[in-house]
């Protein structure tokens, strides 16, 4: 069963005087319940964004975030912070 279905997700940063930064560029994922994964890749390529949308503290404009069968999108803003406060956690470790 996947417990988290990513699907096409897109992120574009405004700046200033300046065109979009897309930092996410169509990204699909699917997680199964249990399953380890390891998100890599260099400084500034987009970690830190991907996680952020997929735990819901940002959003994408473009794609879809499905976790345990229900989609963020139809998620209102009460329900948005009962999934952060309840099943989300970040924690840092070192790899040595
Ligand atoms: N809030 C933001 N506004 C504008 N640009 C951002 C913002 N957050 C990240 N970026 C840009 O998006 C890119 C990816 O950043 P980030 O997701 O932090 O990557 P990583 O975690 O892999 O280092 C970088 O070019 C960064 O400068
Ligand atoms: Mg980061």
């Amino acid at each position: 069963m996947n417990i988290m279905e990513i699907q096409n997700i897109t992120k574009t940063y405004k700046q200033k005087n300046k065109g979009g930064i897309t930092v996410l560029n169509g990204v699909s994922l699917h997680i199964s319940k249990g399953e380890m994964i390891a998100i890599m890749g260099p400084s500034g390529s987009g970690k830190t964004t991907f996680l952020n949308i997929i735990s819901g503290i940002d959003r994408a404009e473009v794609g879809t975030v499905i976790f345990n069968g229900r989609e963020f999108m139809d998620m209102n803003k009460s329900e948005m912070a009962l999934l952060r406060r309840r099943r989300w956690a970040w924690f840092f470790r070192t790899l040595t």
